[in-house]
């Protein structure tokens, strides 16, 4: 064993022996002959372990040990009692004071030595435990770190697919594009605090150019003039990278180089490809975040969620569109082969839808109220393709069974689009647009209120087309006559509607 002892007892002759004795086992010593010189040999010496003579000149070794002891709280310097007294009292006492052995006097050097080598072991022991219960705990306060930050991620992945869902389903229940990019750039300032972002997009499939469709933080008119190819620079780039690009990025080809400087000016920093079906739609930009901190890799990979939401949003929308579009032209086409086999109301249909929309935007319906009403109006009298031809066209009077027929136009056109997820919304319009205020209208005999203001709006603009038309038995009335005639039928017509016809015919915006 090896280690520094300070001896301390006032017999010089004990101090040498026990010295002498443990210094040939490997041991150094020091020495102090009285209490207070004990303390000052410990404070220099700083010794392994302390052989404490109990009575002692100057303060006993009971006061000396307490002293140790308060220098020393982890008892890491054990120390052994010497006492001549009896060795229960004076290790009762000395335990008390901290000591971690005792021994009497007259003692074997070879016991002492052996108490002195498992003292020293024991303290060693003591030490390891020590340094690896603070290793543990270091670690147990790092793994609380990465617990903290693994729940923080977790949390905030959990929000992210929470932004991601309601968006996925915002963007599915939204078929008008303008709406769906408004909540889609909110949401990137939302979401990821971005300053400025601005959307690109072919707004027609066969557009060889994208344009500013959208944006938050920067202002519309600087960004309307901007157009970007859809097949070079940039867009090329970004359709094989399929990734997000830095606007910076040393790969950039030449071309989009250039590109991306232009875009820069407007505070870009990174764009992101909207892919559908490998063809590019649009290109997202985004600048710096506004509290300036860079963006995470989950930021990034957030962002590039949301803009895959809104592509397929955007192209769900398109085809919507195009699905409802190419119904309406299919039907159009229907109802005029009707009108082709009569030259009095040829062009009816179109017209009617014209005069109802100019009539709801005077109104200032909603943008989507506007769209079902011309929606309807176009569809209007679908159901006269259930009557038959030679009624329709009849030159002398109907007989009550052959008006029974016509009268049923409305309600076979509401069963023909009823079943059409496309055309549901217009089924009330079909229905309804020859009732009458006064509840004397068909097929349902509904009054004021019941009767929808879309109805009312086709009815008085189908109305209209019939009053300016020419008819086998009368010519048609002149615009300023129907209005008149429009006017003088408050138990059919809804006035407020006819007001903002008039209105319409007083600007010069509604002729014939
Ligand atoms: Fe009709
Ligand atoms: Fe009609």
């Amino acid at each position: 064993m090896s280690g520094n002892i300070l001896v301390v007892d006032d017999d010089p002759n004990v101090v040498e022996i026990l010295s002498e004795s443990l210094r040939n086992k490997g041991y150094s010593t020091v020495s102090a002959s009285d209490g207070e010189e004990a303390l000052r040999a410990y404070d220099e010496h700083r010794p392994d372990l302390v052989v404490l003579d109990v009575v002692l000149p100057k303060k006993d070794g009971f006061a000396v040990c307490d002293e140790i002891r308060a220098r020393d709280i982890h008892h890491d310097v054990p120390v052994i009692m010497v006492s001549a007294n009896g060795i229960n009292d004076s290790m009762v006492r000395g335990l008390r004071s901290g000591a971690q052995d005792c021994i009497k006097k007259p003692f074997s050097v070879k016991e002492i030595v052996a108490k002195i080598d498992n003292q020293l072991m024991q303290a060693q022991h003591r030490r390891d435990l020590r340094e690896q219960n603070l290793q543990l705990e270091d670690e147990i306060e790092r793994g609380q770190a990465d617990y903290s930050r693994i729940n923080r991620e977790l949390k905030k992945r959990v929000l992210d697919m929470r932004t991601l869902f309601g968006l996925s389903q915002d963007l599915n229940r939204l078929r008008d594009p303008e709406e769906l990019i408004r909540v889609f750039c909110l949401t990137l300032v939302g979401q990821l605090g971005v300053g400025v972002t601005a959307l690109f997009y072919a707004f027609d499939d066969v557009d060889d150019f994208l344009s500013y469709a959208g944006g938050s933080g920067i202002s519309d008119g600087v960004l309307r003039s901007v157009r970007l190819s859809r097949e070079i620079a940039l867009s090329k780039h970004l359709l094989a990278k399929q990734n997000v690009a830095r606007l910076t990025d040393e790969d950039l080809p030449g071309d989009a180089r250039r590109e991306a400087e232009y875009l820069m000016r407007f505070g870009f920093d990174y764009a992101y490809p909207l892919v559908v079906k490998s063809r590019l739609i649009g290109i997202v930009f985004i600048g710096q975040k506004v509290n300036r901190q860079d963006y995470s890799a989950g930021d990034i990979e957030l962002f590039k969620s949301i803009c895959t939401s809104a592509a397929t949003g955007l192209e769900n929308g398109r085809l919507y569109a195009e699905l409802q579009s190419t119904y309406l032209s299919t039907i159009k086409v229907l109802v005029s082969t009707i009108e082709a086999k009569d030259a009095y109301t040829r062009g009816h249909t179109d017209r009617v839808a014209e005069y109802a929309r100019m009539i709801a935007e005077e109104m200032k319906l909603t943008k989507r109220e506007v769209e079902i009403v011309s929606f309807g109006a176009a569809l209007h009298d679908i159901g006269k393709l259930g009557v038959y031809e030679n009624i329709l066209n009849k030159p002398g009077e109907l007989t009550e069974q052959e008006w029974e027929i016509v009268r049923s136009h409305p309600e076979v056109g509401a069963n023909i689009i009823r079943n059409m997820k496309f055309l549901e919304s217009a089924c009330d319009l079909v229905r309804h647009h020859h009732e009458r205020l006064d509840g004397k209208g068909y097929p349902d005999g509904l009054c004021g209120a019941q009767i929808s203001v879309g109805a009312r709006i086709v009815a008085v603009a189908d109305s209209f087309d019939a009053m300016t038309s020419d008819r086998p038995y009368r010519r048609a009335y002149s615009i300023e006559e129907s209005i008149a005639q429009l006017k003088a039928q408050g138990e059919k017509f809804d006035q407020e509607i006819v007001a903002y016809m008039e209105t319409l015919v007083r600007k010069g915006r509604l002729r014939r």
